[in-house]
């Protein structure tokens, strides 16, 4: 329920998170043909939309999960885009009372997406008014205070949610449940890093041989996001030290300069391993413990190093802890001789 005077009810400002700049805005695949990889939620999607057009009725609600940079806000447009319906946009952090959600619910046309990112981040009162919404497209609100208060349900359009999150066990089950399919992304294959490299030094008229995509897609953690801003940044080493082009080894010289190693690790990800073996002796240590020795937030190690350190196999959660694996110890040592032999890094 809703409690509220009606001139309580702010507008929302639809914007996104963060503004995320042209460079990634340019380099967004437009249609699902143009989106790479991820061929199994591809091809589900194609047929749910396909479903959906052909009985008419709104798209079922869907909910995005998967680290970050893998392609969950490209996906949501993608998917509104090919209903042929359009999309508004906000985000989990930025509803920060009932009367906002409800404002923009009720602004919603017919048929319309309504994508939330890090929908994890809804407030608690704010979340049980999407419940009615999603299951009943209606909304309860209670207008004025005490004895005099009066009960309202408002019809909503048909509309489509859909949720993007970094962290689905955040996720309450109630909320979770009302999604109609839930799909994860995982991390890309390197041909796949390869195909989208490609694309983006086509569209940013970026020259590039086979060696230079390779060396590229090799480092970019197997996620879009980072094989993009990667590329850009070869792109400007290539521009000063050499004739323009990236090939294999200005790729390798460009991003041992950045300090990307040959894993794709930075210099945040060795930080935060060496922390581990060097200040708890490779763990079992709690998470609080590992955010205060690398001056981080506890968010930012389990939304963005982690799940990668974790699937590469150098990192594990267990009920006492992180540890660091024996791999994560091999590769730091290898990655510290390298780091001596060379002037740069
Ligand atoms: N499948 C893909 N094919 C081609 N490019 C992609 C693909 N997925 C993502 N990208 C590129 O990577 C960039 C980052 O993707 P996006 O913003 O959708 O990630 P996200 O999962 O929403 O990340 P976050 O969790 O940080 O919000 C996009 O701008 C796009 O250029
Ligand atoms: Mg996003």
């Amino acid at each position: 329920m809703i409690q509220t005077n009606a001139d309580e009810i702010d507008i929302v400002n639809p914007s996104p998170k963060k503004n995320e700049g042209f460079f990634e805005a340019t380099l967004r695949p437009q249609t699902l043909g143009e989106y790479v990889g991820q061929g199994k939620i591809k091809d589900n999607l194609k047929i749910f939309i396909d479903a959906a057009q052909k009985r008419k009725e709104v798209l079922e609600h869907i909910l995005l999960y998967g680290p970050p940079g893998l392609g969950k806000t490209t996906l949501a447009h993608i998917i509104a885009r090919e209903s042929g319906v359009s999309i508004k946009v906000t985000s989990g952090p930025a509803i920060e009372k009932s009367g906002d959600l409800a404002s923009l619910l009720t602004a919603l046309e017919p048929n319309d997406v309504l994508f939330i990112d890090e929908i994890h981040r809804l407030p608690k009162a704010v979340e049980e008014i999407l419940y009615p919404a999603m299951e009943d497209y209606c909304l309860d609100i209670v207008l004025g205070k005490g004895a005099g208060a009066k009960a309202l349900r408002l019809d909503l359009p048909k509309f489509t949610l859909i949720g993007a999150t970094t962290r689905i066990g955040l996720i309450s089950a109630p909320l979770r449940d009302r999604f109609g399919s839930t799909y994860r992304l995982d991390y890309y294959e390197e041909n796949e890093i390869e195909q989208i490299i490609e694309r983006a030094a086509h569209i940013l008229k970026i020259k590039i041989d086979r060696g230079g995509k390779q060396e590229i897609a090799k480092r970019s953690r197997r996620t879009p996001r980072i094989a993009n801003r990667l590329l850009k940044r070869v792109r400007d080493f290539a521009q000063v030290k050499a004739s323009g082009k990236i090939t294999g080894d200005i790729a390798h010289d460009a991003l041992n300069m950045l300090e990307v190693d040959s894993l794709g690790l930075d210099a945040n990800d060795r930080r935060l391993l060496s922390a581990l073996i060097e200040k708890f002796s490779g763990g079992p240590v709690g998470l609080s413990s590992l955010a205060a020795a690398t001056s981080e937030e506890q968010e930012t190690l389990e939304d963005v190093y982690e799940p990668f350190l974790i699937r590469i196999g150098f990192l594990a959660r267990t009920p006492k802890g992180r540890i660091a694996t024996p791999a994560a110890y091999e590769h730091l040592r290898v990655s510290m001789k390298q780091a001596k032999g060379q002037t740069l890094l």
